[in-house]
């Protein structure tokens, strides 16, 4: 008879919507590999009458270094944020202990020399929840299209602005108002601005595109536009163009050997009935474009604790089947990363008569930017004018609209947001 191997052990460091989850998952599905040894909390005594599903043997701390020390096979880090998270991941690595996560932030920034770490000393990194929540779109990156070459990504990976961008649309409420209802239902944070403006998306971005296409990515290099500033009539005339409007991440490599790539991460225009446009509520759409095998659509819940907890629960289960050494994160240089290049693009102007401003479609006229269909009627009265124009660049449109982003008032500002057509 094989000896039956000991249990896993695992301490969880943070007590919040994924950690509670993850806790729980690990204590009620009594995986006989995996045993909760520990978790680090700020509110020990309060953590632990709040779980009454967890054993007795498990230790309840407000103490890192106590965590720490305990030596348990797995630490899962879900506090969240850079510091101290990477100081964690690194002194448990360094213990010779596996680490699980989910903190795309720290991946995204410091996951070159965290996994150079845990490969040096024959030890495992998993971080599948940092991406797309429960989808398992790293192993699909990594496994599933490792014999191809990856030459474009693009994603609707933010839950918050997928929820706001959708109550927008269904009940035509304010960003704000929608934003709001987000925080009510536990959604969104009390300071939703990471996702709001693109960071978020931004740093999932960069460990798809490191990993998709073979080159570190920096999050810093990639640019990110803020969604605020849209309103119900966006996306109203965005409808009457049969398109939705959606945070959308998206990088391409121009050829197979180029050194830059082309990304970005904003608000976008994507056809109603595209993989993109269908996503409801938190469920996250990844599009994997190869070479060779074409589109590859990974999709489903991308956020909250319990999608989140699966994908770390996952990992953990890696670790105890001896799987889970991380792959190399691509060494040399990082990527050149470029903005994207022309596209149709959907431009709206408030306040016109109220700023004097001058006439959009003369301005575009005059620089050869064609207008390829009107949204919103001239009308001076409303001061409100929409139109789809282009193929253009963003610099040589924003160059053109200059005179008019002056006259706008600050609160009305000029909104410019690419056409996005994913399968192409
Ligand atoms: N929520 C999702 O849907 C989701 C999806 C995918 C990935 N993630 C990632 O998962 C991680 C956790 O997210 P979350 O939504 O669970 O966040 P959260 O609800 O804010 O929980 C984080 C917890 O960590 C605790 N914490 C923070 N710093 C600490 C410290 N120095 N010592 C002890 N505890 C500390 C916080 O304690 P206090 O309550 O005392 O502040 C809080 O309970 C993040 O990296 C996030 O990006 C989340």
């Amino acid at each position: 008879m094989t000896p039956r191997r000991p249990a896993l052990t695992v301490a969880i460091a943070g007590f919040g919507t994924v950690g509670r989850s993850v806790a729980r998952l690990i204590c009620e599905r009594h995986h006989s590999r995996v045993r909760l040894e520990a978790v680090l909390t700020r509110r020990p005594a309060a953590a632990r009458r709040e779980a009454p599903w967890a054993p007795p043997h498990v230790t309840w701390t407000d103490d890192a270094a106590i965590l720490l020390t305990r030596r348990t096979d797995v630490v899962v880090e879900l506090i969240g944020g850079i510091e101290p998270a990477r100081t964690w991941i690194a002194s448990a690595l360094r213990a010779g202990q596996a680490v699980v996560t989910a903190n795309k932030q720290v991946i995204a920034e410091h996951g070159r020399e965290l996994i150079a770490l845990a490969r040096a000393r024959g030890g495992a990194l998993g971080f599948e929840a940092a991406v797309a929540g429960a989808v398992p779109v790293i192993r699909g990156l990594q496994e599933g299209l490792a014999g191809d070459r990856v030459i474009g990504l693009a994603g609707v990976m933010n839950g918050t602005c997928s929820f706001v961008l959708g109550r927008m649309a269904e009940a035509g409420t304010s960003l704000e108002e929608a934003v709001a209802e987000a925080q009510a239902r536990g959604l969104a944070e009390a300071d939703p601005a990471d996702d709001l403006d693109g960071l978020d998306a931004r740093a999932k971005l960069a460990i798809l595109a490191s990993i998709g296409f073979g080159r570190h990515v920096s999050p810093r290099s990639i640019r990110a536009a803020s969604i605020r500033g849209l309103d119900a009539g966006d996306i109203a005339a965005a409808a009457s163009a049969g398109r939705v409007i959606r945070q959308v991440a998206r990088a391409r490599r121009p050829g197979p050997e180029a050194r830059s790539i082309a990304a970005g991460v904003s608000a976008a225009l994507v056809p109603r009935d595209s993989w993109l446009g269908r996503g409801r509520g938190a469920e996250n759409v990844v599009l994997v474009h190869g070479e060779r095998s074409g589109t590859t659509v990974f999709a489903g819940q991308g956020a909250g604790g319990e999608a989140t907890a699966v994908a770390v629960v996952s990992d953990v289960l890696a670790v105890a089947l001896r799987r889970a050494v991380p792959r190399a994160w691509p060494s040399g240089p990082a990527a050149c990363v470029r903005r994207e290049g022309a596209s149709l693009r959907y431009v709206r102007v408030s306040n016109l008569a109220a700023a004097g401003g001058p006439d959009p479609a003369r301005l575009l006229e005059a620089s050869g930017i064609g207008l390829e269909r009107m949204l919103t009627g001239p009308n001076r009265q409303g001061g409100r004018w929409a139109a789809i124009v282009g193929p253009c660049g963003e610099a040589a449109l924003d160059r053109v609209l200059r005179p008019l982003a002056r006259a706008g008032s600050a609160d009305r500002p000029v909104v410019r947001l690419p056409l996005f057509d994913p399968e192409i």
